[in-house]
């Protein structure tokens, strides 16, 4: 047999029919000669194609996930919800308020339900240029880029922002957009240790490749700390590598104003820092947004797959984010009430005895025993009028389960007594240092 040209991948032998053909579907024989390691099927309806066959493994899967307390289930919102909300992202209070619900059917109204298309056919309109002049303005760079999602936000700026030439240097704890974001680039990626800038330096200085961008959330979004920037903003520049920090729990709540930790750190403006963020949660709306310098908002909008491919932000999304970014920009004290609340609600519960973080921005996380106790104990909650959020594993880096509490801006000081009053009365046991 001769031997396989370098490079060429191996061949896999095939599997015999008993491996691939199993049950009903597997018609033994049929008359004509049977080959060694062939499938022999008598007719095309008899293949292993039928819809349950084909997807009995994924019962068995959720069956696993059930078993590990893991399963995933949606459940609709009521227009009125009568719980106290704390695990929406809503920061600042502002998806129902007027103005920017107002500027959200204006913009639908004028403009259609719709954008219609990719921004580079029939997809931007007057709406998204304001919205993203506005936003660049606000932030303090030179340009920004208004996206879908912030998930295809990350999606474009890693993919496009690197090459099999770039190392990027990405936290061990950033969110699952910046990860799909990694896995989606060409480019060589090291995770490093949270929160370490002194293996991010390391990493940078040992590279081979040229070029390299440090990737981090700005706030973690599992335990609402934030990223150490200055330093990881030095080690960037000590190696000559670009910043790349998603700003999704930063904007609106982070820095004077709420004009981001890229701003509060001092980092906002410069030649080789790049943030992303969502317009889903301080900003009340949906979708996402790259701002920078204006040659990488050029490189994006010529060559982000998942800004070309995609169909623009639909106009009722731009104007209820740009009516808050109006509204932020009018009361810029919304920012400090927002950290005000999450430092009150961790302050509160860690007195109470539970395991409680200690907030940098609006995200509180309490630690639970296991996954299936904090599904009990965010159940208990919801029934006794609270929602919070429910994190467990593969969406924990740790392995840690936690409920995930969004301190709002708009919650008053009996709403924040009353949602931490409930926490402790239905916390399970182990979940605080008392017992
Ligand atoms: C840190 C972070 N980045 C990106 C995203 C994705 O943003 P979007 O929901 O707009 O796609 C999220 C959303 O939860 C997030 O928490």
């Amino acid at each position: 047999m001769p031997g396989r040209a370098p490079g060429t991948p191996p061949i896999r032998p095939r599997r015999g029919a008993a491996a691939l053909c199993r049950g009903a579907h597997c018609p033994a024989g049929g008359g004509r000669a049977r080959l060694p390691g062939m499938i022999q099927h008598t007719d095309a309806t008899a293949r292993p194609t039928a819809p349950a066959a084909v997807f009995d493994w994924l019962d068995e899967a959720a069956e696993l996930r059930s078993r590990a307390g893991l399963t995933r289930t949606l459940r609709s919102r009521p227009a009125q919800d009568p719980v106290l909300d704390l695990a929406s992202n809503d920061y600042l209070g502002l998806v129902h308020h007027p103005e920017v619900t107002r500027a959200a059917a204006e913009a639908a109204l004028r403009w259609g339900g719709g954008s219609t298309g990719s921004r580079l056919v029939t997809g931007t309109t007057a709406l998204h240029t304001e919205l993203e002049v506005e936003l660049a303005d606000f932030c303090g760079v030179e340009a920004a880029l208004v996206f879908s999602s912030g998930y295809t936000a990350n999606l474009a700026a890693l993919t496009a922002l690197t090459d099999p030439d770039t190392l990027i240097v990405s936290d061990a704890n950033n969110h699952a957009s910046l990860i799909d974001g990694c896995r989606l680039a060409r480019a060589q990626v090291f995770r490093a240790p949270h929160a370490d800038p002194v293996a991010v330096g390391a990493a940078l200085a040992d590279r081979a490749q040229p070029r390299a961008v440090v990737v981090t959330d700005s706030v973690f979004s599992v335990d609402g700390n934030a990223a150490r920037l200055p330093e990881l903003s030095a080690a960037a520049r000590a190696h000559r590598a670009a910043l790349l920090v998603d700003d999704a729990h930063g904007l609106g709540v982070l820095g004077p104003g709420g004009l981001g930790l890229l701003a509060a750190a001092g980092v906002a403006g410069g030649k080789s820092a790049v943030a992303t963020a969502t317009l889903s949660k301080s900003l009340g709306s949906q979708g996402g947004v790259v701002l920078g310098p204006s040659r990488v908002v050029r490189h994006l909008v010529e060559t982000a797959r998942s800004f070309i491919f995609d169909t623009g932000l639909a106009p009722a999304a731009v104007g209820a984010a740009l009516g808050a970014l109006r509204l932020l920009r009018a009361e810029p004290e919304r920012a400090e009430r927002a950290r005000e609340v999450a430092r009150t609600l961790a302050d509160r519960l860690t007195a109470a005895g539970l395991l409680a973080s200690v907030p940098d921005a609006a995200v509180v996380s309490v630690r639970a025993p296991g996954p299936q106790e904090a599904l009990g104990w965010a159940a208990d909650c919801r029934r006794a009028g609270l929602a919070v959020g429910c994190f467990r594993p593969p969406s924990v880096p740790d392995g840690l389960s936690r409920l995930r509490l969004t301190a709002r801006a708009d919650l008053t000081d009996a709403q924040i007594e009353l949602a931490v009053a409930t926490l402790v009365r239905t916390a399970p046991l182990l979940a605080t240092t008392a017992r």
